[in-house]
């Protein structure tokens, strides 16, 4: 990566001079690299809220606006006009794929969506119930195992192949996760499906009959994954480039992504989301659950609203609410818990708690209702978003290698444990 940081001026802090910085859009920063070499300070920002911890040309949101572009190219935009495979390149490679280009990337990753077959049988070791997410963890990290000719990130070559085989295999194994969760046997991936149509075929045919892949579904499908592709330095992206920054493997930072992604406040909150609207149940309980979130002594939030960088409607929830439409219409089923999401919606964006806080929907609120009826359990959520996100991900892992300010990732800490103190043998304690 070329670095385009422009100097914008100065500020002083503790009478030091540092230069501050402008990108393309967003907030101007400070560059506090020599702060602590002039002043014996550091900085103090748990949870990284005022912090740029790199420079990036992938992907950018503007929070107050609602706005999530990638590479410059609106997300609405990408969701109605693009694929998987044509989003997934533009955002390796910074611009949009010719023909030629993405006929060549699509033969790529078509050609390494296959496992090694002794890859198999690394599942058995799982419970029957497990986790698919907790499969994912284990099953990416292992991929370094059967691939050690891509684990080599000083090569460019290397890279590449590594970052084809992991949007390639991906879906393979959030597949396998799946059908191993449900006693059914894997599938093979088909050549001749597109990336998301071979996913569902992979997921939801069997070999005691013939399935054929509803194209309106694999469509809303390939909607969904590009809405999840990538989102600046979230908590799971910013875990891969510090699990990166030490040199580490692809697939061991694509597995340190994942086991990030899982949790609540992150990706597993589409999760989350489902299970509260069916815990609400029904329109006339919604208040009850209003005033739950609202109660500072209940730790009760309402899942799928709020978001660390959109003080705005999410732009991907608004892509999403229209196609679960899209997917309930095609599935023709009328579920219930959509008139719960949207008076639940209605209720919060006029009430004064959400409207203060700047609290709205987030792509999380309608995907748990889409993806159900697409015919995913909800334990596959998740590791749907983390299909998508890989390509986010690795995309984010590559700009870092070649960034030429790039160090190992480091914090500090403001330490208030206990002062120096000596050994006290155990007959004196
Ligand atoms: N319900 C009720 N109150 C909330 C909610 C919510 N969903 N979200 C935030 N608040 C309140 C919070 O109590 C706090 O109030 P106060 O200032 O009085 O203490 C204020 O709003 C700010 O919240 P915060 O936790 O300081 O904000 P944050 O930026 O650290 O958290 C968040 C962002 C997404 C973790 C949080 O909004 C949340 O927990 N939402 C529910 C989980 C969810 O939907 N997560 C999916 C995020 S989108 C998927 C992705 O991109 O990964």
């Amino acid at each position: 990566m070329q670095s385009k940081i422009q100097q914008a001026g100065t500020a002083i802090i503790e009478g030091t001079e540092f230069p501050v910085y402008k990108g393309t859009h967003g907030n101007e920063v400070i560059d506090i690299r020599n702060l602590t070499k002039v002043t014996g300070k550091f900085t103090f920002d748990p949870g990284f809220t005022s912090t740029a911890s790199c420079e990036s040309q992938i992907t950018f949101i503007d929070g107050d606006e609602g706005m999530l572009l990638y590479r410059g190219y609106p997300i609405e935009q990408l969701a109605e006009q693009a694929d998987f495979i044509e989003t997934a390149y533009l955002l390796l490679e910074g611009e949009l794929p010719t023909r030629e280009e993405c006929a060549k990337f699509r033969n790529d990753i078509t050609y390494h969506t296959m496992v090694h077959e002794h890859f198999l049988k690394f599942f058995d070791g799982f419970r029957r119930d497990a986790h698919p997410m907790a499969i994912m963890c284990g099953a990416v990290g292992a991929l370094s195992a059967f691939y050690h000719d891509s684990t080599d990130i000083h090569d460019p070559e290397a890279r590449k192949i590594a970052v084809h085989r992991m949007i390639a295999k991906m879906p393979t194994i959030a597949a396998m996760a799946y059908k191993y969760t449900i006693g059914q046997p894997f599938v093979y991936p088909r050549n001749d499906l597109h990336y998301t149509e071979n996913f569902m075929h992979m997921c939801f045919s069997v070999p005691a009959e013939d399935y054929e892949v509803n194209k309106t579904l694999a469509s809303a499908l390939d909607k969904i994954f590009i809405l999840h592709m990538d989102h600046e330095q979230n908590a799971s992206t910013s875990t891969v480039r510090l699990a990166g920054s030490s040199g580490a493997n692809p697939f061991a930072c694509i597995a340190a992504g994942i086991a990030c992604l899982w949790g609540p406040a992150h990706g597993g909150a589409n999760e989350a989301a489902l299970n509260m609207l069916q815990e609400i149940g029904t329109v006339d309980r919604i208040p009850e659950y209003i005033a739950k979130a609202k109660d500072k002594s209940d730790p009760f939030r309402l899942m799928g609203f709020g978001h660390r960088v959109y003080k705005n409607y999410d732009p991907r929830a608004k892509v999403m609410q229209k196609a679960s439409a899209e997917v309930l219409e095609a599935v023709g089923v009328k579920d219930p818990l959509l008139d719960v999401a949207k008076e639940l919606e209605k209720i919060a964006l006029e009430d004064e708690y959400f409207v203060e806080k700047k609290l709205y929907p987030n792509i999380d609120f309608y995907s748990g209702i889409t993806l159900r009826a697409l015919g995913f359990p909800r334990s596959m959520f998740t590791p749907l978003f983390a299909l998508a996100r890989t390509v986010g991900w690795i995309a984010q892992w590559r700009e870092m290698l070649e960034d030429p300010n790039q160090k190992i990732g480091r914090p500090r800490q403001l330490y208030t444990g206990a002062a120096k103190r000596d050994f006290v043998p155990m007959d004196q304690r």
